[in-house]
């Protein structure tokens, strides 16, 4: 079964986009040097702000007709074609396709409120067409609404990005309390949550240092930790060249931590039997 990730926080500014797009083309990159069959991964951008789209694709504007916003209006038997028909290939790697979001997705949520199975009508054509893919990231928008529901219907793993600074466990608890009422009161009791991605990190602050120290610490969350991602300006940098990390400085601080996180989610999955 092919693995979806879904990265979501209801906190803004956290790293969800920037973890979403590198960590995506960096199992690309570790599935083609172990010489996999299917080294193709899909992001799926369901944040009407579309910076996941532009990053990977070098645009936004996206709409109508060739968007995640098309697949959500489709009649259900054509939606899994229309699925297809909108996903474009990046401008990172031609392994690396992307189903990208539309500003118009902001007014979809609206246009869905009340229709019935709407919060399933990214999952149900995405089971149809994953297997075309070695792994599936979606990048969710910063709140707890429909459109992040149906990325995380449409997901197997939550993997939650936060920075140090928000690390309190309260607010990590109401996380982890959505992603776990989406598993039982949904009836979607796959979903799992697989991780917890410190972003951001800055070791001469002391305070990142010692919320760090206590996430470790912790009887649950502490065994959620996925990996560590310090505060590096090459981010930014790579964002405003719309390139990935790796390719803007594969030495970056930044780009080494990815890798990590990459190779063990890629070791995850072949324990899963992906
Ligand atoms: N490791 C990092 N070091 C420095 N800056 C970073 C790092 N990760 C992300 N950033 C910067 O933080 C900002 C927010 O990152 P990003 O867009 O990935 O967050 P997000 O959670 O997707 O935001 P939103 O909630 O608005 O969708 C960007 O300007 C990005 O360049
Ligand atoms: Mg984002």
């Amino acid at each position: 079964m092919t693995r979806s990730f879904v990265f979501t926080n209801h906190k803004g500014g956290v790293g969800k986009s920037t973890s979403a797009t590198n960590i995506a083309l960096g199992m690309v990159n570790v599935l083609r040097r172990a010489n996999a069959t299917n080294c193709r991964v899909l992001i799926i951008d369901t944040d009407s702000q579309g910076h996941a789209s532009l990053v990977t694709t070098g645009r936004k504007d996206y709409g109508a007709d060739d968007s995640l916003y098309t697949v959500l209006m489709a009649d259900r038997p054509n939606a899994p074609q229309t699925m297809i028909n909108c996903i474009v290939p990046s401008q990172w790697d031609a392994d690396l396709h992307v189903l990208p979001a539309s500003p118009m997705l902001e007014g979809a949520e609206r246009e869905l409120m009340g229709v019935a199975g709407a919060p399933y009508r990214l999952a149900d054509p995405l089971s149809k067409i994953a297997g075309q893919y070695a792994a599936v990231v979606i990048d969710t928008r910063p709140s707890f609404s429909l459109m992040t529901e149906m990325g995380l219907l449409a997901a197997t793993d939550a993997i939650v990005p936060v920075e140090p600074r928000y690390l309190e466990t309260v607010g990590l608890t109401s996380v982890i309390q959505k992603i776990n009422d989406i598993r039982e009161g949904w009836r979607h009791p796959n979903l799992r949550v697989s991780g917890l991605l410190v972003t951001k990190m800055d070791t001469r602050v002391r305070g990142h240092n010692h919320l760090l120290a206590e996430l470790k610490a912790h009887p649950v969350l502490g065994k959620l930790l996925l990996g560590v991602i310090p505060a590096n300006e090459a981010v930014s940098y790579a964002h405003r060249d719309h390139q990935s990390l790796f390719t803007y400085d594969p030495r970056a601080s930044a780009s080494k931590a990815y890798v990590q996180v990459v190779a063990s989610l890629v070791r995850y999955m072949s324990q899963a039997g992906a």
